[in-house]
C-alpha cells in the first residue's frame, strides 16, 4: 500500500528518542521530509544523521524522505516559537504534526504536590496547545493537514499510581475532539493515539527500578512477564514495540486516513477494558 507520505512535511516532536524516534524513521521510510526534535541537540543530530545516511544509501526508486533538526524546550512560549521558525525555515511549511513530546514521572496521590500536578499539565498538555496554536494558521492555508495527540490507555483507564501524568493524557484525548470540530471543513484531520506498555529506553529504565522495589529480579523477561502479569496484561500476551506505535501513525497521518477524524485510536494489545 502507498501511503501517499512521499514530500510530505512533518514535525514530530519529542523524536529523540523513544516512540518519537521511531515515528521520524519510519515516516522518513515512507518518503516524508521530517523535523527530529527534542532539547538534546546530540541526540537529534545523530536521528537526523542516520536517516539521511540511510537515504543518500538507497537506490534511486526508493523515496526516503530528509531530515532536519530543531531545538527547542515547548514547556516555554519561546521555545515552542523557535522550534516552528527552525521547521519552517528548512522545509516551508508543515503538512503533519505529531505532539509526541510528554513527561512521565513514577509518583502516586501522595507524592506530587499540586504545583507539581500543574507543572506536568503545563509540560504535557501545553506543549501540544502551543504547537497547535502556531502551526494551524498556516495548515489551514494549506488546505490539507494532519494533527496528532500522542496519550496513553492510561486516559480512560487510569491506575492508581501516575494520577497526575494519566490526568494530563485524558485532557489531550479531549483537546482533539475539540479541535477536530474547530477545524471543520478545512482538509486538515485531528486524532489521538493511546499505546499501552511499549518498550523504549525510558520504560525499561522505569520498569528495571520498579523490578527493584518489587523483588522482580534484573531479567527483563522475567520483569516482562510481570509487567504483563501485574501491571498491565493485554490478549496479545506481549509488551508493544515502537513499530507498533510508528505504523499506526504512519497510516493516521496518511492522505488514505481523511475519513479518521477526531478519534482516539489505541494500541495496547487489546489491554483497555472497553468496548468502544
Ligand atoms: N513508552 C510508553 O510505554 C508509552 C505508553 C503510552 C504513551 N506514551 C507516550 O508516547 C510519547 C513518547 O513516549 P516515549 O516513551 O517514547 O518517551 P521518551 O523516550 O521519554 O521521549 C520523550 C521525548 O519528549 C521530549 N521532550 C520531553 N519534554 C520536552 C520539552 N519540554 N520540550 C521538548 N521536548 C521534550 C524528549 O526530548 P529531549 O530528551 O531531547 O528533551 C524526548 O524526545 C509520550 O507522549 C508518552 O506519554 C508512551
Amino acid at each position: 500500500m502507498d501511503l501517499q507520505l512521499s514530500g510530505k512535511r512533518v514535525l514530530v516532536t519529542g523524536s529523540t528518542s523513544g516512540i518519537g524516534e521511531g515515528i521520524v524513521k519510519i515516516l522518513a521510510h515512507e518518503g516524508a521530509n521530517v523535523i527530529v526534535h527534542g532539547r538534546n541537540k546530540q541526540q537529534a543530530d545523530r536521528i537526523a544523521e542516520e536517516i539521511n545516511k540511510k537515504r543518500s544509501s538507497i537506490s534511486s526508486n526508493d523515496n526516503g524522505g530528509k531530515a532536519y533538526v530543531a531545538i527547542g524546550d515547548l514547556s516555554k512560549d519561546e521555545g515552542a516559537k523557535e522550534v516552528v521558525r527552525e521547521s519552517l525555515k528548512s522545509v516551508g511549511d508543515i503538512d503533519i504534526l505529531i505532539n509526541n513530546a510528554a513527561v512521565y514521572v513514577n509518583r502516586g496521590w501522595t507524592d506530587a504536590t499540586p504545583n507539581q500536578w500543574a507543572e506536568l499539565y503545563n509540560f504535557n498538555v501545553l506543549i501540544a496547545v502551543r504547537m497547535i496554536q502556531l502551526v494551524i494558521p498556516r495548515m489551514k492555508n494549506l488546505g490539507w493537514g494532519r494533527i496528532i495527540q500522542m496519550s496513553t490507555g492510561e486516559a480512560t483507564q487510569p491506575f492508581a499510581f501516575m494520577p497526575d501524568y494519566a490526568a494530563t493524557k485524558a485532557a489531550l484525548v479531549n483537546i482533539t475532539v475539540s479541535l477536530s470540530k474547530e477545524l471543520a471543513q478545512t482538509g486538515i484531520t485531528v486524532n489521538t493515539i493511546s499505546p499501552g506498555i511499549i518498550v523504549t529506553h525510558n520504560v525499561i529504565q522505569f520498569y528495571r527500578q520498579t523490578a527493584i522495589d518489587k523483588g522482580w529480579g534484573t531479567d527483563w523477561k522475567e520483569i516482562e512477564k510481570h509487567i504483563l502479569t501485574e501491571v498491565l496484561n493485554n490478549p496479545v500476551g506481549r509488551l508493544g514495540t515502537i513499530e507498533d506505535v510508528a505504523n499506526l501513525v504512519a497510516f493516521v497521518s496518511s492522505p488514505l486516513a481523511s475519513y479518521i477524524n477526531g478519534a482516539n485510536l489505541r494500541v495496547d494489545g487489546g489491554s483497555t477494558i472497553t468496548i468502544n
